[in-house]
């Protein structure tokens, strides 16, 4: 039997930081073997928001770098840069036909990013329509290969929640054309928060760089954001889920992830001791977590990067040419 496709991708835009390993690249490397597996830079999704141009294409690469620097083997794993494969971006268009507004301007990011508060008042900014129609091309990129599982962060489910929305629209309004993919998040990397706010994700956009572990953090600066990391007056190393100890609980959810061990033990282990002695050995251990994945990224060539980038423009072209053209046909439009 045929292998499931899974299909996911990162933004090259900002860092790459912890939240976005554990929350996604580590498991799309966990389930490599057993899936078509396609990993995709999103430098599409990425423009929505201001790019410099240089660094876009320079972070475009690092993208792809940190992705087999992270273990996925890109003899097996498509690697791709989206903007290779301008099908997506037409499905897009064939897509929001079916979109409503409403169910956009609904999203979380879209609230968060265009400055609609939960009580619904808004601060004037203003942002480009690439925004508010970010999930359909997130749909498109999905839907077009046809893909069964997403594994992605919890902050990225609403996206995945509309994608499966849309394939059922257009299947029952047109044809039998998309298969409705599955979410995958991991139990324990789904949401890793920010260091300095624990109760905001960690996040590439947030202005302090001390919030998110980056994934090319010097050992000195791992060590400076983590003993500087939140947490709380009290001094007393227990597993909650208070508001006050959310700091405390996301730095023992990292430590167990990374140490494959659960926070509740971890929490055992420290219940004697101080925040400061807590945090020095995570910082340890994350040092030595992140080190063969650094090491591996210098190694890689952006000559290497852009290789692979043409072998799978080359390959996923016609696939991605062809569920379009069966789509157009359903529509009436071929
Ligand atoms: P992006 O670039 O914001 O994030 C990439 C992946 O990292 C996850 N993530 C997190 N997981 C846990 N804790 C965090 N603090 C954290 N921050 C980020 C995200 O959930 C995501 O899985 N729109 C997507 C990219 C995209 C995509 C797609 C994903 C475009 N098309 C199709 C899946 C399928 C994004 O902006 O991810």
């Amino acid at each position: 039997m045929s292998k499931q496709t899974f299909f996911s991708g990162v933004q090259p835009s900002g860092n790459l930081h912890l939240g976005n390993y554990l929350g996604a690249i580590k498991n799309w490397a966990d389930i490599q073997e057993e899936y078509n597996a396609i990993c995709c830079v999103v430098n599409l999704h990425a423009i929505t928001v201001p790019q410099d141009p240089e660094e876009l294409k320079r972070k475009t690469i690092e993208v792809a770098k940190l992705y087999i620097a992270s273990g996925l083997d890109p003899e097996k794993v498509t690697i791709f840069r989206q903007s290779d494969v301008p099908q997506h971006a037409e499905l897009m268009w064939l897509l929001n036909t079916i979109t409503k507004t409403g169910e956009l301007f609904k999203m979380t990011q879209f609230k968060d990013k265009s400055g609609i508060q939960s009580n619904g008042a808004t601060e004037k900014i203003s942002v480009g329509a690439g925004l508010l129609n970010y999930p359909v091309l997130m749909a498109a990129d999905i839907l077009i290969y046809d893909a069964n599982l997403v594994p992605v962060g919890e902050d990225q489910t609403q996206h995945i929640e509309i994608t499966r929305t849309l394939a059922r629209r257009f299947n029952k309004k047109f044809e039998e054309v998309f298969t409705i993919p599955d979410i995958y998040t991991s139990p324990a990397g789904k949401k890793i928060m920010s260091l300095t706010e624990p109760l905001k994700k960690m996040s590439k956009s947030a202005e302090s760089a001390n919030s998110r572990i980056e994934l090319l953090d010097e050992p000195d600066v791992i060590r400076k954001k983590i003993m500087k990391a939140t947490t709380d007056g009290e001094n007393k190393i227990y597993y909650n889920d208070e508001p006050e100890k959310a700091g405390l609980k996301n730095l023992l959810n990292i430590f167990s992830i990374i140490t494959d061990s659960t926070p509740e033990q971890i929490a055992e282990d420290y219940k004697d001791k101080g925040y400061g002695d807590l945090k020095k050995d995570l910082a340890d251990v994350l040092v030595e977590y992140l080190k063969p994945i650094q090491e591996k990224f210098n190694l890689i060539t952006d000559e290497e990067v852009l290789n692979i980038f043409a072998k799978s423009k080359n390959e996923l072209l016609p696939l991605a040419e062809k569920k379009l053209a069966i789509a157009k046909e359903a529509i009436g439009l071929e």
